[in-house]
């Protein structure tokens, strides 16, 4: 199975790209932790809802709880009462229940691997955090990922299926660049949530367009579309 070579095309159209985040380019003053902590609160944030809703949300709670420690102070309430609109508040629960037990750990995990072990953080929360605050070459899937994926190896099979998910990962793995996980990583959902969109993919402009199978596939028959993908 040939891998995605995805690298540097990909990174070069972020870097001319990407959108000004507030849990992008954070003060070099935090430490690493408190990085970490920023990236945990905006993924998870991020998991359900739309950048452009998640902004505010972030901007007043890192105000409220800059870091992990204030965070483990506050109570479900509070969580909740800030968490308001966003909906499926088991993920307030889980910050705060996740931020509790952090604070009495004697390390702040730092591998994909330890952080799925914290209550709470899944695959994808532990590979955002361990590729974009540690650096680890780990990949993270969702389902602009698994869309930009699907559509450049031309998968087939129901991007719902477990195997199919799997396969996914494992080439999403294949694909990060060690020298900038963070980046390839944010890279690719970003491509996924505006030129690769569902149903109005703009491959005229896609900077992976001459490597992606859907694209030559549409091009050669006329009855393919990249969105049948
Ligand atoms: N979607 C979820 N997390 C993201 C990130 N860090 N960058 C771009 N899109 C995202």
């Amino acid at each position: 199975e040939e891998t995605l070579r995805l690298r540097p095309s990909l990174l070069r159209w972020y870097d001319e790209n990407k959108r000004t985040l507030p849990w992008r380019d954070p003060p070099k003053s935090g430490s690493e932790e408190d990085r970490a902590y920023a990236v945990w609160v905006s993924e998870v944030m991020l998991q359900q809802t739309r950048v452009v809703a998640v902004i505010d949300y972030y901007n007043r709670w890192m105000k409220r709880w800059p870091t992990l420690r204030h965070l483990s102070d506050a109570t479900q309430e509070e969580v909740n009462e800030m968490w308001a609109g966003l909906g499926y508040y088991r993920r307030a629960r889980f910050l705060l229940e996740g931020a509790q037990s952090l604070v009495k750990a004697t390390e702040f995990p730092r591998t994909a691997s330890s952080l799925r072990e914290v209550r709470g953080i899944g695959s994808y929360t532990a590979g955002a955090i361990a590729s974009i605050a540690f650096n680890e070459p780990v990949p993270v899937v969702d389902g602009n990922v698994i869309r930009v994926i699907t559509r450049l190896k031309s998968i087939s099979s129901n991007p719902k299926e477990s195997a199919t998910i799997k396969a996914i990962w494992k080439l999403a793995g294949q694909a990060v660049d060690p020298s900038r996980p963070g980046d390839f990583n944010q890279a690719i959902m970003e491509l996924g949530a505006t030129l690769c969109s569902v149903t109005n993919p703009n491959c005229s402009t896609c900077p992976l367009s001459d490597q992606c199978q859907a694209f030559a596939l549409s091009k050669r028959s006329s009855s393919m579309k990249v969105t049948d993908y």
